[in-house]
């Protein structure tokens, strides 16, 4: 599903992870619009988030899996991609439906796949021919050009700017601003730091911060 979808209020939506970027998220949420049922959280059982109630943590995940039959990661991911892996993996063995939310401040060529699990957020491009695997933040701002391979557990961050054809691994990170020159592969779990341009190709496992 490209934009979340239609959600009934059975269907309503489990956002996991209660932070920074569940809030940006519910942003993005709000304008498809998607009905937010609350939020799962590692941290606290209880409470709010935004305007929506915490419905409890993790190991209820089960459970509310009884009553709502969508759920999406929330977690924000910078030095790794291992909590968000994790949550994905389990949404997955409980058979939670886990939609691919699309802000329709973004734009995303017809021409490009999305994988199950990515989201993408408010003012980003993501433009023809690119591939993005599961469970990725294509964050605000950010721009993943033409024919860019983007593989799965990845987080392009704000603002930052993948050319033509660029490739990455899984669990990748790209920081706040950064460019990276077309035709670049990036290998699995790497770490570009914020604002760095990147010319060569990273290892995998490699930082890169300029
Ligand atoms: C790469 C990064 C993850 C490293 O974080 P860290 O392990 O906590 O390391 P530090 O920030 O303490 O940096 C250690 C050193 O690496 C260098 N460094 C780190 N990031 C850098 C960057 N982006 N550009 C240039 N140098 C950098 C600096 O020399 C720094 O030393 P200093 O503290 O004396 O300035 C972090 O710096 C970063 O870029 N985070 C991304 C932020 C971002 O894009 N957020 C967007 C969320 S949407």
């Amino acid at each position: 599903m490209s934009s979340g979808g239609s959600v009934s209020a059975r269907g309503a939506l489990l956002l996991v992870g209660g932070g920074g970027h569940c809030r940006a998220v519910i942003d993005v949420l709000e304008r498809i619009p998607v009905a937010v049922a609350g939020i799962v959280d590692e941290a606290r059982a209880s409470g709010t988030v935004l305007l929506y109630p915490v419905l409890g943590c993790d190991e209820d995940l089960p459970d509310l899996r009884s009553v709502y039959s969508l759920a999406l990661v929330t977690v924000g991911q910078i030095k790794t991609p291992l909590v968000r892996q994790k949550l994905f993996a389990r949404l997955e063995e409980l058979c939670f439906d886990i939609p691919t939310p699309v802000s329709p401040l973004a734009r995303v060529s017809p021409h490009a796949l999305l994988g199950k699990g990515s989201v993408v957020m408010h003012q980003a491009l993501v433009n023809a021919g690119t591939v993005i695997g599961k469970n990725c933040i294509i964050n605000s701002q950010a721009l993943v050009e033409h024919d860019c391979r983007i593989g799965d557990h990845c987080h392009i961050a704000t603002g930052a700017k993948l050319c033509g054809g660029v490739e990455t691994g899984e669990g990748v990170f790209v920081g706040a601003g950064s460019v990276v020159r077309e035709g670049t592969r990036l290998g699995k779990n790497c770490v570009v730091g914020m604002g760095v341009c990147v010319r060569h190709d990273v290892p995998d496992g490699g930082r890169y911060v300029g």
